[in-house]
């Protein structure tokens, strides 16, 4: 049978509270947090603890379903075409260790590879983003996105071009080798002055978190996020707020950043990815052209 993803989005939406108030209540250890593979790319115990809380809620509520979770991935097991849960417990894990406020919970459902359903949580601001594929996406379950009442209207108007977006970006984990090269190349080429071949963006923020990035872009209150080197569950629920609030994720080309590579289209195991808010799939091509 179909998945019942009304049933899935609430389910996600309460699992993404219970994760919040482990999330607050932790005291993570700032003097000598778990590493993975350097000193930007770091694991926590609470990191774990989240993700066996909700591997196992989901996987007692829907035991027919896949769980792809980042704490327990492994190459021998890549995300396939059945219904997954895509999560990752602890997205923007160096601003936790830091108590930076912009840490969230991310879990996303997938079919065919497809983002179906999503739920992100930054529970320092008690902050909730959602989306079920074809019907919306909301803020603190309410509040359609994009925003419509900030105090740049244009921001829910098709973005006009590159020189006036606020644009996300993150230097991520990979401080070398060829990711590193394309990081460093477009954030050059995004930054620079226009005389000089640049786009000359209005500014870069960096959130710390790909979902929290991607729900901005949502939310109207930045305009693109680019980033080279993220993984599945941490784009795959925000995935589907963004493109339920009219905005696209396209493959971030691992060439030269902003030249929207060949495909245009991306899949949820891309690892480069461009993420546009608003306006038509052609407007937003004539943008990254
Ligand atoms: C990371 C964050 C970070 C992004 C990395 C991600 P994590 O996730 O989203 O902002 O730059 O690519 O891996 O490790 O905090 O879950």
């Amino acid at each position: 049978s179909n998945p019942d993803l009304q049933d899935i989005h609430d389910f996600l939406v309460s699992l993404a509270y219970k994760a919040g108030e482990i999330i607050n209540n932790a005291l993570p250890d700032t003097s000598g947090p778990g590493s993975k593979k350097n000193t930007a790319d770091l694991v926590t115990e609470y990191d774990r603890a989240v993700e066996n809380m909700i591997s196992t809620s989901l996987k007692e509520r829907y035991p027919d379903y896949q769980f792809h979770g980042e704490e327990t991935y492994s190459p021998d097991s890549p995300l396939t075409d059945a219904p997954t849960f895509v999560v990752d417990p602890i997205d923007g894990t160096v601003n936790f260790v830091h108590s930076f406020p912009y840490a969230c919970v991310s879990l996303g459902f997938a079919i065919n590879r497809i983002p179906a359903v999503g739920v992100v949580f930054n529970p320092s601001t008690n902050t909730l983003w959602s989306a079920i594929r074809g019907q919306g996406a909301f803020r603190n379950k309410e509040t359609p996105l994009p925003l419509k009442s900030k105090g740049n209207l244009e921001s829910v108007e098709p973005l006009s071009g590159l020189s006036n977006a606020l644009v996300a970006i993150e230097w991520g984990s990979d401080r070398s080798g060829p990711n590193w090269e394309t990081k460093v190349r477009t954030f050059e080429k995004l930054g620079k002055a226009k005389e000089e071949g640049g786009a000359m963006v209005r500014s870069f923020r960096s959130l710390g978190s790909a979902a929290l990035n991607l729900c901005a872009v949502a939310e109207g209150t930045m305009d693109v996020y680019w980033e080279g080197g993220c993984w599945e569950w941490d784009v795959c629920a925000a995935w589907v707020i963004l493109t339920e609030a009219g905005g696209m994720m396209v493959d971030g080309n691992p060439g030269d950043g902003m030249e929207v590579g060949q495909g245009w289209e991306t899949t949820l195991d891309g690892r480069k990815y461009l993420a546009i808010r608003g306006a038509s799939r052609e407007s937003q091509r004539e943008i990254v052209k």
